[in-house]
């Protein structure tokens, strides 16, 4: 009898202890759970020294709820796929935003093959990476994916028809990425400025301060668009899981004469003689489509804020890095 008591006893006790100690753990998980929730997401930044992966960089810093690593040729080469495999199981990151590219769009007619390595192959093999991992990957495109022949700004359903060897690695890149990585965003933009790296802004004021005088072509339509804010829309993107193709440039459309006469206005310049030329008249190795302009449809309908107006992110640009011609570039 008295053993029946002392047994009754034990087990109520141990009940007890089980349910304390249940009790506790499911708090010590919810902790966890809100650590993980609460944590930074970890961002690397392939090209992270270029134009667009700097600007990146500098946002993520502004965000504090991301923190990023930057990566650039000297971290590892894009094109070698054990050397990236290897820094991304190191870092583990939540998402890839991947600048790194070959950008030189006329040395890539007389060099296709580096073109196809860095552009097209080696995101392929980032994109298995990322898909191996549960990593999600944002890949850099460009308005070059199309002939540039339709009357009207290019849908993401419209199909791409690249006319040089760059665009057509960009659209080789697209379609790695979005069949072997289910977790890719695929990012359009066009006519890139900022800081880090050469681009049309700095190209006009250099010329104007040592020539005094500009031939621009008329005949090509598309979107300028400031790094600073395709980074923001970049990082933005990335927090959400509404995967698939983006086009995202500033607003509004314009001519490469009307940029560079806006360059020139915002800058105290409009004195410098200013022509139109025809592309006909402006040969270049690779043949450019007349036009680029993109239709933002799925920034919009995914609730993303549009980014502002190509001409107020120029002065912002102009304003921000002080570009005076002739000295303090910081090109
Ligand atoms: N610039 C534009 O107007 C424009 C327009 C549309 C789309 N895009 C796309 O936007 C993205 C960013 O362009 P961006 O103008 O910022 O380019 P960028 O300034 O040329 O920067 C690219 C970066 O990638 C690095 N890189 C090149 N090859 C590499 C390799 N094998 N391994 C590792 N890193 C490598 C470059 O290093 P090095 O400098 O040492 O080569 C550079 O730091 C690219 O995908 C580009 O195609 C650009």
């Amino acid at each position: 009898m008295e053993e029946d008591k002392k047994d009754r006893k034990n087990r109520k006790d141990k009940k007890e202890k089980k349910n304390k100690e249940d009790k506790e753990n499911k708090g010590n998980n919810k902790n966890k759970e809100n650590i993980i929730k609460t944590g930074k997401m970890k961002i690397l930044v392939t090209g992270a020294r270029g134009m667009l992966g700097s600007a990146v960089m500098s946002y993520a810093l502004t965000d504090s709820g991301v923190s990023a690593v930057g990566a650039d040729i000297d971290d590892f080469d894009i094109c070698d796929a054990s050397a990236a495999a290897g820094f991304i199981d190191k870092l583990m990151p939540d998402a890839v935003i991947h600048c790194a590219a070959f950008t030189n769009v006329d040395a890539a007619e007389s060099d296709s093959e580096k073109a196809f390595r860095v552009n097209a192959m080696a995101v392929r093999d980032l994109a298995a990476i990322c898909a191996a991992r549960g990593i999600k990957l944002a890949v850099i495109s460009t308005d070059y994916v199309f002939d540039g022949s339709k009357e009207s700004p290019y849908g993401e359903y419209d199909l791409p028809s690249p006319i040089n060897v760059y665009g057509m690695s960009k659209y080789y890149a697209e379609r790695y990425c979005g069949h072997i990585c289910s977790k890719s965003f695929i990012v359009r933009t066009s006519w890139l400025f900022g800081a880090n790296g050469g681009n049309f802004v700095g190209a006009i004021l250099k010329k104007a301060a040592a020539e005094g005088e500009l031939s621009v072509v008329n005949d090509q339509f598309g979107s300028p668009t400031y790094t600073k804010d395709l980074a923001a829309f970049l990082i933005e993107l990335v927090k959400t899981e509404k995967y698939g193709i983006y086009h995202a440039t500033n607003d509004g459309y314009c001519n490469w004469h009307d940029f560079a006469r806006e360059i020139l206005n915002i800058s105290g310049l409009s004195s410098v003689k200013l022509y139109s030329v025809s592309t006909e008249n402006f040969k270049r190795p690779a043949a450019r489509p007349k036009n680029s302009r993109l239709l933002k449809t799925a920034l919009y309908c995914s609730g993303f804020k549009k980014l502002r107006t190509w001409q107020d992110a120029l002065a912002d640009y102009i304003n921000e890095i002080g570009l005076v011609p002739g000295y303090n570039n910081k090109q």
